[in-house]
């Protein structure tokens, strides 16, 4: 989950490392670091905290050299100080590393017996060592990098630079993305073809037991056993995006912004609106030839899946057997050869949504990948990619990748309903209708933030929130509390409201805020005897609802926030905003940093 870096360059390379880091800081922001060379010798500033914290150290000592390495740090193993922020060194190797050297223990014994010394508390410093090792027994840079590379188990993306040669980075993959990105006498390396595009929109993705010896005006990629191969030269389309905040506080705000604009780009992009249907997608199967459909993801894009269980059983009569991605891939699962397997994940690098994926491919079943970055590792290894259309999602809190993934699924619902002839014509009609209606929708709930940040000023002033709802609205009320706890650190929880009485009623009080998320559907009647159960035992509700459901909720609430009417299909893409809305006033009422907060980050390629 950390950001690496290395530029062969013709000018002095460190401020464009930096400025590729902060492209990558989405990956982990505990520590940060930048090698050179210097006059033959290895240089480096490292800095604990945020990327600016290093541009500062840069600035008051700068690095020269043409050649570079940077890292900014998403900790695994050992604390985030500047002594484990790599890059790391040893006897003229310099490295960065994402992902987890699983054997490190044994190697750093190992290498403790030959003598070498260990300043870090990291896995990644066997690896420098390794490599320095066989430099000392007179292997060349290149071999010494190989021969370090096939003794290493786990999950890494590498760069390695020697303090004797200014004209090599050796780059490694196997598992977290690696691209290498191609200028004019110069080349580069990076975690992502974002961090590469100021520099190149031309990039070479490695793949899993990849490395490769790239110089100024030159790369060849080898496999494993070091045979050279052949890997595909693309354009990058993340190239042309504008990492920017706008006039918003934070990328957060923003994003949930955007949110009309990049449904309907998304939408459009899967349905007709003027005939009324869904588009035909290049699928390697017909929804009518399968009896059953497997989801895996990881946070919040499990949860669109969810909803999209919902909403394929219902409309299509598709079961749907739907798990998070770290059990979904070991749980040995037998899967249908009359199923396909779809992944969802907004940075289409998670690890474990990426494993789920390879257990699928091994079981022989299609695989589709709905993503939003295209060029990802999960699209590229899927059999067919369904694009949202969210733009780059900055803010760690997953906002509008949600309701594009949403748009997605409710599109995929809809193809998957008509091919199998589930819904008439008709049906199909009023479910395109009223997908198209979803950004207006979405707008007007953008125009509730007055009332919402006053309900997030109430509510920051809590130590743990209940969100309920049923249907499409438990996936819902999971969301809203994974929202609150990633960014305001509030305690909270999001049950289906019918579980309510099975366990979780024995935690209301008067100090426990319930938020009930519940469209007037048709079990709204249902969810009202909840929220009574709840008033009845002293518990404050915050109901998110429409006029309907405000007139007939029956119960005193702390809060009733109303939604425009929406039909009942598009309620949850609809009910997303006013949750994340929530989540992001609390935050700021709490002072938390809302796009970077503690512990986390935006891509998890470790698992
Ligand atoms: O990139 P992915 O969509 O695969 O990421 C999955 C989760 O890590 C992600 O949704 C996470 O839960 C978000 N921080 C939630 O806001």
């Amino acid at each position: 989950m950390c950001g690496i870096v290395g530029i062969v360059g013709q000018t002095p390379v460190a401020p464009l490392i930096v400025d590729a880091l902060k492209r990558l800081e989405y990956r982990g922001y505990d520590s940060a670091g930048v090698a050179t060379i210097e006059n033959g010798e290895l240089a480096r500033r490292r800095a604990e905290g945020k990327l600016v914290n290093l541009e500062r150290r840069l600035k008051n000592e700068p690095l020269d050299g043409m050649i570079g390495i940077g890292h900014t740090r998403w900790a695994t193993h050992g604390v985030p100080n500047e002594t484990n922020a790599h890059p790391h060194f040893s006897n003229g190797v310099a490295i960065v590393h994402n992902g987890i050297i699983e054997n490190f223990a044994e190697l750093r014994q190992e290498l403790k017996g030959d003598g070498y010394e260990f300043t870090s508390q990291t896995d990644t410093e066997v690896v420098a060592h390794l490599i320095a090792r066989e430099l000392a027994r007179g292997v060349k840079p290149v071999e010494a990098a190989h021969v370090a590379l096939k003794r290493l188990n786990g999950a890494f993306a590498l760069a390695i630079m020697f303090a004797s040669d200014d004209n090599l980075i050796v780059g490694a993959r196997n598992g977290p993305p690696l691209a290498i990105g191609h200028g004019e006498g110069e080349m580069f390396l990076g975690s992502d073809a974002i961090a590469l595009a100021p520099f190149t929109n031309s990039v070479t993705y490695l793949e899993d037991g990849d490395w490769a010896v790239v110089r100024r005006d030159e790369f060849q990629v080898y496999d494993i056993d070091g045979k050279p191969v052949e890997r595909q030269r693309r354009q990058s389309v993340g190239s042309s995006y504008l990492v920017d905040k706008g006039n918003h506080r934070h990328f957060m705000e923003k994003e949930i912004h955007e949110q009309p604009e990049v449904i309907s780009h998304t939408l459009a992009h899967y349905l007709d609106f003027t005939q009324g249907t869904s588009k035909p997608l290049d699928l390697p199967f017909n929804f009518a030839d399968i009896d059953r459909l497997a989801f895996s993801a990881c946070g919040t894009a499990y949860l669109a899946g969810l909803v999209g269980k919902y909403w394929f059983e219902r409309h299509a009569r598709l079961p749907v057997d739907i798990d998070v991605a770290s059990e979904f891939r070991y749980r040995e699962m037998p899967i249908s050869k009359k199923s396909a397997a779809f992944f969802v994940s907004q940075s289409g690098e998670t690890a474990d949504t990426l494993a789920s994926l390879r257990y699928c491919r091994k079981e022989g079943v299609p695989i589709g990948a709905i993503v939003n970055v295209r060029e990802s590792t999960i699209a590229r290894e899927s059999d067919v990619t369904l694009p949202t259309l969210a733009g780059p999602e900055i803010g760690v809190a997953s906002t509008k990748a949600f309701t594009c993934q949403l748009s997605v699924l409710a599109a995929l619902t809809i193809r998957a309903a008509s091919q199998r002839g589930t819904i008439t014509a008709d049906e199909e009609q009023a479910l395109v209708r009223s997908l198209s209606e979803t950004p207006r929708y979405a707008a007007q709930v953008l125009k509730l933030d007055k009332q919402i940040e006053k309900v997030a000023r109430d509510l920051s002033h809590y130590k743990h929130v209940l969100y309920l709802g049923r249907d499409t609205s438990f996936p819902l009320a999971m969301e809203g509390a994974l929202k609150l706890k990633e960014i305001s650190y509030i305690h909270a929880e999001g049950y289906a409201a019918g579980e309510l009485k099975h366990g979780p009623i024995a935690l209301i009080d008067e100090n426990m805020p319930v938020i009930v998320i519940a469209p007037h559907d048709r079990i709204f009647e249902k969810t009202v005897s909840n929220m009574q159960e709840v008033a009845a035992r002293g518990g404050k509700i915050i109901l998110i609802t429409d006029r309907k459901g405000a007139a007939q909720a029956t119960v005193d609430t702390m809060e009733t926030i109303i939604l425009p009417d929406v039909p009942e299909f598009i309620a949850p893409i609809i009910y997303a905003l006013p949750i994340q809305m929530l989540a992001y006033f609390t935050a700021v009422f709490m002072g938390t940093d809302v796009d970077q907060p503690r512990n986390l980050a935006k891509s998890v390629t470790v698992e």
